[in-house]
């Protein structure tokens, strides 16, 4: 048993007894606590680990799989404290059936926070609704934030460090705030412990068949999207929707969708895209090693506004923010066989088919739609249309988050 978390969980014990275990009061002395006991000063790491690994003095650990690992460091029957290890950078966007305060012990995080409105339930596991980014903040080593139980406080972590190391202080489940729903943004949430085993093979033998190359998986999915119900159908839709646009029977797929459900399903489509957009830049970042890349990757993942991408990066690096970004965009420029990518944005094929001139046009035009630069002498070569069609390909990517305000909204998009 680790004596400081001992000490931190009496003290919470004792505030919380004197408030007779009100519930909406504990959020508040958690936080109060660790900013009081400020595990991030106090707490030295290595000997926590050792700590852990020599010493079968351990509070009951659960087989939570939360956490890369969760260690519980105390318990009782009203609350406990777990030290979360991040490996992976993200978390989902998602909501809590608990309540409390976590402390960032080690590492960064970038923490954004949402409201979810308009809400359309579909069934008691999956609703519809829009989900807004109310804040994006940097959270650097020793911040506490609170965490209400319930839709009030919807967030989500991305971990700059590896390994980042949290403290949590909650409850072990607070009553009538289930279901623990997680958002995929814009438009849907859904409750991840509601697995159904039905659907999840279906889709590991659509997996079998798209691995297979088996001429019949584009029409089963249609027959498939006739038949079921809306829940069922859009995660059919999100199994397959990337293989289904590469065999060329998206169109068909997302007709039938749309004839069985209505307007109901309008919100299916920028959700996809969105689940694709985010699944590209993941898959991206998984394959560079440069830190600032990473952290540049990490901010076009999670950070929905230019001002607070500019806001971030001014905070982590010297200069100016846009001059920064360019010379990121530059290194981070690569030309594959499907044409010239500016991270996930593809150069407009229609502009000509000399190659060794992309790479200068597309840089400048993320120079002057992004960081505010006028137009080069390349840039002013092209035609109108030309120059249009470099700025939809940017509004059509990760960048658009970056565009500033006029060109975002009066985008066709
Ligand atoms: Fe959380």
């Amino acid at each position: 048993m680790n004596p400081f978390f001992s000490q931190l969980g009496q003290s919470v014990y004792d505030l919380w007894k004197a408030k007779d275990f009100r519930p909406a009061l504990f959020p508040e002395i958690a936080k109060t606590c660790l900013q009081k006991f400020a595990p991030s000063k106090r707490v030295d790491l290595d000997d926590l680990i050792s700590n852990f690994l020599l010493d079968d003095r351990q509070p009951y650990q659960t087989s939570s799989g939360f956490g890369q690992p969760e260690l519980i460091v105390y318990e009782n029957t009203r609350f406990y404290i777990q030290i979360l290890f991040w490996l992976d950078g993200t978390t989902d966007i998602h909501q809590h059936g608990f309540s409390g305060a976590f402390h960032v012990l080690a590492g960064s995080s970038i923490h954004s926070s949402f409201n979810f409105t308009q809400i359309t339930p579909v069934t008691s596991h999956f609703q519809l609704g829009d989900l807004k980014l109310k804040e994006t903040q940097l959270l650097e080593t020793g911040t506490t934030v609170m965490i209400h139980s319930g839709p009030s406080c919807i967030h989500s972590l991305f971990h700059l460090e590896t390994p980042s190391v949290t403290v949590v202080i909650r409850t072990h489940s607070d009553p009538g705030s289930d279901p623990q729903f997680t958002y995929l943004p814009p438009h849907v949430g859904l409750d991840p412990v509601n697995n159904d085993a039905l659907t999840t093979r279906r889709k590991q033998l659509l997996d079998v068949l798209e691995a297979a190359g088996n001429e019949d998986y584009g029409p089963i999915v249609v027959k498939m999207l006739k038949e079921l119900d809306f829940e069922r159908g859009f995660f059919i839709l999100q199994n397959c929707v990337s293989t289904l646009r590469n065999l060329g029977c998206w169109e068909k797929a997302w007709a039938v969708f749309l004839r069985k459900h209505g307007p109901m399903a309008l919100p299916v489509l920028p959700t996809l895209e969105e689940i694709i957009r985010r699944d590209g830049i993941a898959a991206l970042r998984a394959s560079v090693e440069d830190v600032e890349h990473r952290f540049f990757l990490a901010l076009l993942l999670n950070v929905g506004n230019r001002e607070d991408i500019l806001k971030i990066i001014s905070s982590r690096f010297e200069g100016s923010p846009l001059a920064t970004i360019s010379r990121w965009g530059e290194e981070l420029l690569r030309i594959t066989e499907s044409g010239t990518w500016l991270v996930d944005a593809l150069f407009p094929s229609e502009i000509g088919n000399d190659e060794t001139r992309h790479q200068g046009v597309f840089l400048a035009a993320m120079n002057h739609f992004i960081c505010g630069q006028k137009p080069s002498p390349e840039l002013r070569r092209l035609s109108k249309t030309d120059l249009e069609s470099l700025g939809q390909s940017l509004h059509d990517s990760s960048w658009r988050n970056l565009l500033p305000e006029k060109r975002s909204s009066s985008s066709k998009k």
